[in-house]
């Protein structure tokens, strides 16, 4: 096959899995190389749809081992990158930052070294996946752009805007061709269940508690993780390089209007009556740091790229409830062994 070789970095993960079965889908004519380590968030049952498709390979990789990332590139002859291999849990980065140090500023900076030590010429881009988050944290105005002033605030941010400044350096110093978008909160099918959205849906399911940080005041911008795949493509096949997209829904939610909304949402899928499920909601102990609002400004990538969500909130939640309430052994799996031990430490005595 002569096509482009892409590596996408953490395939196996909530938005990477969505992301490689897009480009193996629509890209028959090029190899998808999903490199990923396979980490407590790493499932390759996300995948098992299309991995037997002739332009798929999985290479499990750790993108810390820099000599490791440096022979998969020689093995796959890699042309492009798809960077979204990354430690991503906030609560987790403040019990733990150094693994958060090591996937996230170290990894990409092993990837980085390699693109630059193996492209030497021809066509490439380097399409580095990050979050709002690197811009801190807003008021109750304002939204932001791709001029905000970085400003992390928990080690999460943290190394991902330092990521992102490694990106931009090695354009700026080596002329490595990258692009870098920075989206909101997703949410979809696939997605581990720490995260707000999938814990809710299982918790609910389960009729466990409700853990709402604080008085669930604080906004996200929620963004459907096939939208943002979407952009993805946009961005890595017509931005500009050298340049950085915001990617956002236009969609904020205080957290608790959210888990009300998911509350009734799911009464109704399961046939239990009006205001159950809202009784399970518990307020506990606040995210030490936490971020008050992410809100985001797209026009750049709408008006220069023709990029937009294609669903609402509404549709995409209803679609990925249902996902989880048909795929009750996918669940099974990820929540059997370690996340137990994960959620008694993190939610167990957090009063
Ligand atoms: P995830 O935690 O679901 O998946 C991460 C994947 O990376 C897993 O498959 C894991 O095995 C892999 N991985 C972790 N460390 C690795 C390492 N050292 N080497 C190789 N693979 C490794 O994360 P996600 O939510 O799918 O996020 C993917 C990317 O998108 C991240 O870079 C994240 O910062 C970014 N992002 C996420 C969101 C969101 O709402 N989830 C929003 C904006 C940006
Ligand atoms: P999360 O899904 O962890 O994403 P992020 O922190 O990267 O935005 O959390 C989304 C919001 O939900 C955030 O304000 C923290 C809050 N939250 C809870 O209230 N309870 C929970 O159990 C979790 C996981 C999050």
């Amino acid at each position: 096959m002569n096509g482009r070789n892409i590596l996408v970095t953490g395939g196996a993960g909530f938005i990477g899995s969505h992301v490689v079965r897009r480009f193996v889908q629509n890209y028959p004519d090029d190899n998808i190389i999903n490199g990923d380590a396979l980490t407590y968030a790493g499932n390759l049952e996300n995948l098992r749809d299309i991995e037997g498709a002739s332009n798929y390979i999985f290479e499990r990789l750790n993108i810390t081992d820099s000599e490791a990332v440096r022979l998969l590139f020689i093995k796959h002859k890699i042309t492009h990158v798809i960077h979204l291999a990354a430690e991503s849990h906030v609560d987790r980065s403040i019990e733990g930052p150094m693994e958060f140090v090591m996937s996230n500023v170290v990894g990409t900076v092993n990837l980085l070294n390699a693109a630059k030590e193996f492209w030497t010429s021809g066509e490439h881009v380097f399409h580095h996946v990050s979050t709002d988050e690197v811009y801190g944290s807003l008021g109750n105005e304002g939204l932001f752009t791709e001029e905000t002033s970085y400003d992390p605030r928990s080690p999460y941010s943290a190394s991902k805007a330092s990521s992102d400044h490694f990106v931009r350096a090695y354009y700026h110093t080596y002329g490595l061709p990258v692009k870098i978008s920075n989206c909101s909160n997703n949410y979809g099918s696939h997605h581990f269940p720490e995260k707000l959205i999938p814990l809710m849906i299982h918790n609910i399911l389960n009729k466990k508690p409700l853990p709402v940080y604080g008085k669930g005041d604080n906004i996200r911008d929620w963004l459907w993780v096939e939208d943002h795949a979407s952009a993805i493509d946009t961005i890595f096949t017509n931005g500009s390089v050298g340049e950085a997209y915001n990617v956002g829904g236009l969609n904020e939610w205080t957290n608790i209007e959210l888990v009300r909304f998911l509350c009734r949402l799911m009464d109704e899928k399961l046939g239990r009556s009006k205001g159950e499920s809202e009784q399970l909601i518990t307020y506990v102990a606040d995210r030490a740091g936490h971020d008050k609002r992410y809100a985001i400004d797209a026009t750049k990538l709408e008006k220069e790229l023709g990029w937009k969500p294609s669903i609402t909130f509404e549709e995409g939640l209803s679609k990925t409830v249902d996902w989880y309430l048909e795929n009750s052994d996918w669940v099974e799996q990820v929540t059997s062994g370690s996340y137990k031990d994960y959620y008694s430490q993190m939610y167990g005595d957090r009063k």
